[in-house]
């Protein structure tokens, strides 16, 4: 087992939950931070238990040898320039979504850590956390059957009341509604339908409430897929509702349907009536004290010591998430007219 030090791209709210989730790890440990902010060593070095050095020069800290993976926890237009610094630098990736907020940026992080040999760990923890590996495994059971119909939906409102609220507004780090939330509800729709997509079709609006009005974007989204498979399916992505957090599951199978924490399937022989109950911690919450991110970090380390990309959330399988997304935005872009994902 090897031992890896790392550095983290800005020092905000995610960056919080990274550290402690790194740190306990068996492999990982924070032992830098870069910020544009000056920050005090020896406080940060106290309160995360274990000696830090600070850097404000990215240059300075991604030159470091002892350092071997990068976490970026920066603002979504940053993302980008830093990835590909990283990997140029040598240093293995760990990057909060969105993985960038355009294609083309996209692609210049995934060309980057090809060429120069690295891998990434994209945060959509989600995917790691309990409800979510639950369902897959009842769909891996074949307690549902075939599916032909999923829907994964998010609703979170981001206003005011909300940290990210500060920038999350601005149409070039916030993105749109898909970009900046709904992601992960589109992306966990992908892993559980099992299938690459074909096509999508997307709308958009806002809310006409007072809160959601400094949004350059619009802040609601519908999103129909085809998957290749022949199946369906739906993402809706609200960041405008005033409501509490919910992120809604409904997938529909040849041997049965799943409800969130509910399900039926013929495979049992219950009661078609009622459903019946799946005991898993749920996703109800964004808070990132609450996320799933040592699950995901501790794979990650697992398959920088295997020499392979992590499973679930790698940079090539996360591209595949974003292009949807961007297509998605382009047909929503353009009244909902189908868009092929390529
Ligand atoms: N995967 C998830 O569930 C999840 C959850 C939260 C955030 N994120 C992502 O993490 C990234 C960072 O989001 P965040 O919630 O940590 O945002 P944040 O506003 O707390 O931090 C964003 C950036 O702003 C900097 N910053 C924070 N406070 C600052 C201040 N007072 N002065 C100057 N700079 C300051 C931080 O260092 C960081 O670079 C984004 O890409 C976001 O989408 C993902």
């Amino acid at each position: 087992m090897k031992h890896y030090n790392v550095g983290v791209i800005g020092y905000g709210w995610a960056a919080t939950a990274h550290i402690a989730a790194i740190n306990a790890t068996r492999q990982g440990h924070v032992t830098a931070i870069y910020s544009s902010r000056p920050l005090d060593a020896a406080e940060l070095s106290a309160r995360h238990g274990s000696p830090i050095k600070v850097y404000q020069d990215l240059d300075a800290m991604l030159a470091a040898p002892d350092l071997h993976v990068v976490d970026i926890t920066s603002y979504p237009s940053q993302h980008r320039e830093q990835a590909v610094a990283a990997a140029n630098a040598k240093k293995h990736i760990i990057l909060e979504k969105p993985m960038a907020n355009s294609p083309e940026e996209v692609q210049a992080i995934l060309a980057a850590a090809e060429a120069n040999g690295v891998r990434g760990c994209v945060c959509f923890e989600c995917r790691f956390s309990n409800q979510f590996q639950v369902t897959k495994a009842v769909i891996d059971e074949g307690l549902l059957g075939r599916l032909h119909y999923g829907e994964v939906d998010y609703f979170h409102g981001i206003g005011p009341w909300y940290g990210q609220y500060r920038w999350n507004t601005n149409k070039r780090e916030g993105g749109s509604a898909l970009l900046t939330a709904g992601c992960h509800a589109l992306d966990a729709l992908l892993m559980l339908m099992g299938s690459d997509v074909e096509s999508v079709t997307s709308l958009s609006t806002k809310s006409a409430s007072d809160v959601f009005q400094p949004y350059e974007y619009d802040t609601s989204s519908v999103t129909i897929l085809r998957f290749k498979n022949g199946a369906v399916g739906k993402t809706a992505a609200i960041v405008d509702c005033l409501q509490p957090y919910y992120f809604h599951t409904h997938l529909v199978g040849s041997s049965g349907s799943l409800l969130d924490n509910k399900f039926h399937s013929t495979k049992l022989k219950a009661d078609k009536a009622h459903w019946s109950e799946l005991s898993m911690k749920m996703l109800d919450s964004g808070d990132v004290s609450d996320h799933p991110y040592q699950a995901q970090f501790q794979a990650f380390f697992d398959a920088l010591d295997a020499g392979r990309d992590m499973p679930l959330t790698s940079f090539p399988e996360v591209a595949k998430t974003f292009a949807v997304i961007f297509a998605a935005d382009t047909s929503a872009a353009q009244g909902g007219v189908p868009v092929a994902v390529k």
